[in-house]
């Protein structure tokens, strides 16, 4: 440590918490540059110091972050300040709405100054100490997080570290050829060594930016470019680049900025002969921005946005004693959860559930429906191999059904970067629209309509029923469908992302409270499964969850326990009506219904709905009026646990969730067949039947 500086005791003590590991990691990468640690410690004091109390305020209130994110009332929403209401200052004038919404999280899309025409939505910086003109100013941000904080919202901002804008300062003096600042890109002089890196490094857009290298004129050199021509990518080789990085970062933080999205994080570091993608020193960087917050800010919390292959993804929580991000993108469910959409069978997404149970409940995810980007198809094909699943006619399959291509599909989507070298075509569209919301609209077909609403809600109770943070993308709470106006705008057209970035319809919001209108409609249903969600401890991130075998590949049925209380989670993924065998005994409440259940056994669930059963062992309330009222009153319409509650067993009686794996009773096995008889009846199959007759689930198996 420095000599003889006196630092405040409170940052003293952070420090001093972190201080050997942070040394050891930061001199390991940067090679015993001492003088660059020195500054990056003092640098991390000028923010502590220029911290406002109000924010320290929080940051004590929040210090309790995990439990924060652990929460079963936590609910995000993602949403451009353009599109959702014009200026930061719009925002919160809007935030009434975002209550009412139920929303406690919001991610405001990135919203610093970023040049016009060559902005990949905000993704591509030119001054991060800057907020977009037209939106507002850096006072507006913190001023808006004031009033979120005041209401109990925490605000969530990107922090694009990967690249600058080429217009950014260091961009124009790099181009104009200092050599200080050309240092803190990758510049070359020829294309040799581009052209080796480009023997491993996959192409991120390779439609609409092919290359990962762009000849610079001004300055005559090649620059290493992996997203945009005009993204430049930083080198955090440089301790420069990170120090002052990690700076903005923190600056962002002191106006205010709860969460930090780390994009494109497992791309910041680069060696040559590798694929520049998720290297060991991207995990000592993430690990040593964790501790600077920690001393810093330490009511932050960093998501990594982590768009990789499933074994990939995990390793950026750190480990539970030296952890790297607070939350990760479930972006394997995401993919999974839209494949089964497309293909009617949960095998995998039961799968990829099952490895998702496994990990510590420490370990936060943000699960999404839709984001502002593409479904890329990451899914496992080592575990879809099993059923002849090829990867390239997969996704083929996948983007035909859910760009409506295919038989029986309602979907509306658009494809995104179509890489026919590699077949490798992404997906874009709004939940509602992929659902068939669009369609059943266009077409006027009111059962049509209904079935696609359905689906909506089910996905979204799906949402809410795994564990972690639950982020709606904005809109989707009162279906928004695609918007096409995209097409016109030369600077968007060539990028279908913006098919799912359309305005906030305001005028079909105010529809909100009219069940007879399909706004209403999923509004109001969203809220009531957000409320039970927020009201039964069994939804906390804490909860153990099982997978139920429903002996129905159709259906996904999951199971949660805590502190006395049980879930169970059916989802009916087909667009028939099905029935899920499990073999639960005790008495449950339907928590959409109301209804009460001997048992759950033999489920029937109509094409694409879901069942939300509960079951309380807590001991009966001696008296009613000596029930406290928080005790088992799950949300206000759905009432009926409480009063189940009254014929709850005794309290220590755990749940059965061996009974899961039983088998259901024979006369319910002949009507339908089970998992294994139904995937050789599946194989032997005649594979002659027209396509148009293929159903999508067999379809799928049959295109591999
Ligand atoms: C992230 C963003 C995406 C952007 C990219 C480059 O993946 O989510 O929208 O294009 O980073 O910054």
């Amino acid at each position: 440590m420095e000599e003889n500086k006196a630092y405040e005791p409170e940052f003293q003590a952070r420090l001093d918490k972190h201080y050997d590991e942070l040394k050891w990691l930061y001199c390991e990468i940067y090679r015993n540059d001492m003088q660059a640690f020195n500054y990056f410690v003092d640098m991390l004091h000028d923010y502590y110091q220029a911290r406002k109390p109000e924010l320290k305020e929080w940051d004590d209130g929040r210090l309790l972050a995990e439990e924060w994110c652990q929460n079963n009332a936590t609910l995000g929403m993602m949403l451009y300040t353009n599109c959702f209401a014009g200026t930061l200052k719009g925002i919160k004038e809007h935030l009434e709405y975002l209550q009412e919404s139920g929303v406690n999280y919001v991610h405001l899309m990135p919203l610093l100054e970023s040049p016009k025409d060559r902005s990949d939505g905000g993704y591509a910086v030119s001054d991060f100490r800057k907020v977009q003109p037209e939106l507002g100013t850096m006072e507006d941000l913190a001023d808006l997080a004031d009033a979120c904080h005041d209401r109990g919202m925490a605000v969530c901002l990107d922090f694009v570290m990967n690249h600058t804008s080429e217009d950014h300062e260091w961009a124009k003096r790099a181009r104009a050829g200092e050599k200080e600042y050309q240092d803190r890109f990758f510049f070359y002089d020829d294309w040799m060594l581009p052209n080796e890196y480009e023997k491993y490094v996959p192409q991120v857009f390779p439609t609409t930016a092919p290359g990962n290298f762009t000849w610079c004129e001004e300055a005559k050199k090649v620059v290493m470019t992996t997203f945009y021509p005009y993204q430049w990518d930083l080198n955090y080789a440089n301790p420069v680049v990170f120090n002052d990085m990690t700076a903005n970062m923190l600056n962002l933080c002191n106006h205010g900025v709860d969460i930090i999205r780390l994009d494109a994080v497992p791309y910041i570091w680069k060696t040559l002969g590798t694929n520049c993608r998720n290297l060991p020193q991207v995990h000592t960087l993430v690990r040593i921005m964790h501790m600077a917050a920690d001393i810093v800010c330490p009511g932050t919390l960093l998501l990594g946005e982590v768009v990789m292959e499933p074994s990939k993804v995990v390793p950026y929580f750190g480990t539970v004693e030296k952890p790297e991000c607070h939350m990760l993108y479930n972006v394997t469910t995401m993919a999974s959860t839209w494949h089964t959409v497309a293909t009617r069978d949960v095998r995998l997404l039961r799968h990829q559930m099952e490895q998702v149970f496994q990990l510590p409940k420490q370990y936060v995810f943000l699960n999404y429906l839709r984001c502002h980007d593409d479904i890329g198809w990451g899914l496992d094909y080592n575990f879809l191999k099993q059923f002849s699943i090829e990867e390239v006619k997969h996704k083929k399959y996948l983007n035909d059904y859910l760009t409506g291509n295919y038989w029986e599909s309602d979907a509306r989507g658009e494809l995104y970067n179509d890489d026919p070298r590699l077949g490798d075509a992404r997906l874009c569209g709004t939940t509602a629209s992929l659902c068939g919301i669009e369609a059943a609209e266009y077409e006027q077909d009111d059962e049509k309509l209904d079935r696609s609403i359905r689906l909506d809600l089910m996905l979204h109770a799906f949402l809410l029923t795994q564990s972690g943070i639950p982020v709606i993308y904005s809109g989707d709470e009162i279906g928004q469908l695609n918007d096409y106006t995209y097409h016109d705008d030369p600077v968007k057209a060539e990028d279908s992302r913006y098919l799912h970035r359309g305005n906030m319809k305001w005028d079909e919001a105010e529809l909100r409270n009219d069940v007879t209108t399909r706004q209403g409609r999923i509004f109001q249903t969203l809220r009531k499964l957000e409320e039970i969600r927020a009201s039964i401890d069994a939804f906390e991130n804490q909860a153990d969850t099982w997978i139920l075998e429903p002996y129905n590949d159709h259906i996904l049925a999951m199971g949660r326990y805590y502190k006395g209380q049980k879930v169970l989670g059916l989802f009916n993924f087909s667009n028939r009506d099905e029935t899920a065998w499990i073999n639960e005994d005790e008495e449950y409440t339907d928590l959409i219904t109301g209804e009460h259940r001997d048992d759950a056994r033999a489920v029937s669930i109509r094409a694409y709905d879901f069942v939300w059963l509960f079951h309380s062992y807590r001991p009966a309330p001696e008296a009613k009026e000596e029930a406290p009222a928080e005790a088992e009153a799950p949300a206000a319409e759905a009432a009926a646990p409480a009063a189940e509650a009254a014929e709850a067993p005794a309290a220590e009686e755990k749940p059965a969730k061996k009974a899961a794996a039983k088998k259901p009773a024979a006369k319910k096995t002949a009507e339908k067949k089970p998992a294994a008889e139904k995937k050789t009846a599946a194989k032997k199959a005649p594979a002659k039947k027209k396509k148009e007759e293929v159903k999508p689930e067999e379809a799928a198996k049959e295109d591999a």
